[in-house]
């Protein structure tokens, strides 16, 4: 079976998961565009996540895919969470905040899988690692087809092995958060990345990472890619929940923008340098999810604020092609 019989889908394309951009309007619109249309609902709980897809459903009745994120267990101290927390003191009196609410977020990734059940969802899509047996076991009981996310040929072959269908194999170059979840973090050119996992799996590959035009995508395909993942290139779309300015830094990005950081999540995460990630270059960091926590409050004041400068402007390497029309019209334009 095709990639796009396995995901009912005209185009080679997916539309990729993007935690806090991808609202219904936007998925819906890459659905109808003919590309697989994803939910990023990493930072949904299970009621908001049916909600996006029931929101979803109104407007389209293609197949529609939704990201979880696999939660990890972290350890950390008091004194490292206050010592990140002090860190970060300098940046909130910027912007006027002597303290702030550090909300503790929780994952409730297997009442989300519960609710993809419920709501015949058709695709489920996982970064950070991997659903266990018993997840994928009744997810594939209730038809879902399973989409792994790997940035090293190791990881490509253990999401195989866990019973993925389908893998995304997920460059350097790549926008948002390194997928990766096996030993140590590696930045692989999607160039080197791609033709290796296609020869070590037997299952599809779906290349992302700095796939910002129609002749990066056909590079791809021949390299042996069955569909790409498109990120960055769709953030601007008019549909994209991406904050107006965060919009206006992706247009008005130059090549050579982006950096690694783990200054907003405490996870390492690609987008546009800024002052935010600059002042935190040295600074204390609490692993993800908690540095996610600290900083939430921030990048919420910053953009109420109009200053992006300590916002998260997540972008792939590519950013600089990114450009601004509906997703139909951005999505023609690698057609
Ligand atoms: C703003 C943003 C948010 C992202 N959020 C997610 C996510 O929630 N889940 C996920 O699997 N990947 C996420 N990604 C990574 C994408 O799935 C994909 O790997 C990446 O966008 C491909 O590179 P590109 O941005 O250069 O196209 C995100 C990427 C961006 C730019």
């Amino acid at each position: 079976m095709t990639v796009l019989e396995l995901l009912g889908i005209k185009h080679p394309i997916i539309q990729a998961p993007m935690a806090g951009v991808t609202t219904p309007e936007f998925v819906a619109a890459s659905a109808e565009a003919g590309v697989l249309g994803s939910i990023g609902a990493g930072y949904l709980s299970a009621e908001q996540t049916r909600d996006v897809i029931r929101q979803v459903k109104m407007r389209t009745d293609r197949p529609i895919a939704v990201n979880l994120f696999v939660p990890e267990t972290v350890e950390v101290g008091e004194t490292g969470l206050q010592e990140a927390y002090e860190a970060l003191r300098p940046i909130g009196e910027k912007l006027g905040m002597a303290s702030w609410e550090i909300p503790m977020s929780k994952s409730e990734f297997d009442a989300q899988i519960q609710v993809l059940l419920e709501e015949g969802v058709a695709i489920a899509s996982f970064t950070f690692g991997l659903p266990d047996d018993a997840a994928v076991r009744k997810l594939k009981e209730g038809g879902l087809v399973l989409i792994g996310t790997a940035t090293t040929v190791e990881e490509a072959i253990l999401a195989e092995r866990a019973g993925m269908d389908a893998v995304v194999a997920q460059g350097k170059e790549a926008g948002g958060h390194r997928g990766s979840f096996d030993g140590e973090l590696q930045f692989i050119p999607l160039d080197e990345l791609l033709p290796e996992v296609v020869e070590a799996v037997q299952i599809p590959v779906i290349a992302a990472g700095g796939i910002g035009n129609k002749g990066q995508m056909d590079r791809a395909l021949r390299q042996g890619a069955q569909a790409v993942q498109i990120g960055t290139a769709l953030l601007a779309a008019e549909e994209s929940g991406a904050h107006l300015l965060y919009k206006e830094a992706v247009l008005n990005a130059e090549e050579g923008s982006t950096v690694l950081t783990k200054a907003f999540t405490g996870k390492t995460a690609r987008g546009i340098r800024n002052e935010f990630i600059e002042r935190m270059e040295d600074a204390v960091i609490a692993p993800y999810p908690y540095q996610n926590d600290l900083t939430k409050a921030i990048r919420a004041e910053a953009a109420k604020q109009g200053k992006p400068e300590w916002m998260s402007l997540w972008a792939g390497e590519s950013v600089e092609t990114s450009t601004d029309g509906t997703v139909r019209e951005i999505i023609e334009r690698f057609l």
